[in-house]
């Protein structure tokens, strides 16, 4: 469990599966991000399942992380964070790519740009990640706003193979300088 001045981020686990539903259970969250990003509690434990699972051996240069951020002030989730970090050696990655959904009635808060920004921090300290992607759907003026408050720049494409790009999405890549 890790503090930010506002939220409590934690791995993602199966006591959170509730409070996600909670949040993220609105059509809202699903509008540029190609449907819901949750259903029904038993789909969201079997979710669970595979991303504390990770992509398996077929794929053993990609690494899956994903945590929840809960509200500090009374332990609501507000959201979660999820990366992949892409290398032969889990805590020395090349490079990652990082997406963010937060419910509806926390928007607008700041609390993407507060939960994102610890992350990029984690990827750097703990698996060595410098370089982080972001793929964006076009009309998507908040995704766009919270990467760009990070200080990602854009790219006309991918230079990296980005399991989270489809078109027409924009990207984003962001150089994460040494704590
Ligand atoms: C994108 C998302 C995470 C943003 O969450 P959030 O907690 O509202 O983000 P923040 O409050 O940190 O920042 C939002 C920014 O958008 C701005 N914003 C708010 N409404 C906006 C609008 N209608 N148009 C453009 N910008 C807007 C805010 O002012 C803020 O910018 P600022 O920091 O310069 O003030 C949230 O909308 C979400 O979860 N959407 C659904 C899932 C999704 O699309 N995830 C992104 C996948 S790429």
């Amino acid at each position: 469990m890790t503090r930010t001045e506002r939220l409590i981020v934690e791995p993602v686990s199966h006591d959170h599966a509730d409070g996600l539903l909670a949040a993220l259970a609105d059509d809202r969250v699903g509008a540029f991000i190609g449907g819901p990003d949750v259903t029904s509690v038993e789909a969201l434990h079997e979710r669970i399942d595979r991303m504390t699972a990770g992509p398996g051996p077929d794929w053993p240069e990609e690494h899956w992380h994903n945590w929840v951020a809960r509200r500090a002030t009374d332990g609501v989730v507000v959201g979660r964070l999820e990366a992949t970090t892409y290398g032969p050696v889990r805590e020395a990655a090349e490079w990652a790519e990082v997406a963010y959904v937060f419910g509806p009635a926390y928007w607008g808060q700041g609390y993407a740009h507060e939960g994102t920004s610890w992350m990029l921090d984690h990827l750097r300290d703990a698996f060595g990640v410098r370089e982080c992607w972001a793929a964006i759907h076009p009309d998507n003026a908040r995704s766009v706003r919270v990467v760009e408050r990070l200080g990602f720049e854009q790219r006309a494409a991918p230079a990296r193979p980005m399991g989270s790009y489809d078109e027409p999405d924009l990207v984003f890549v962001r150089f994460t300088e040494s704590a």
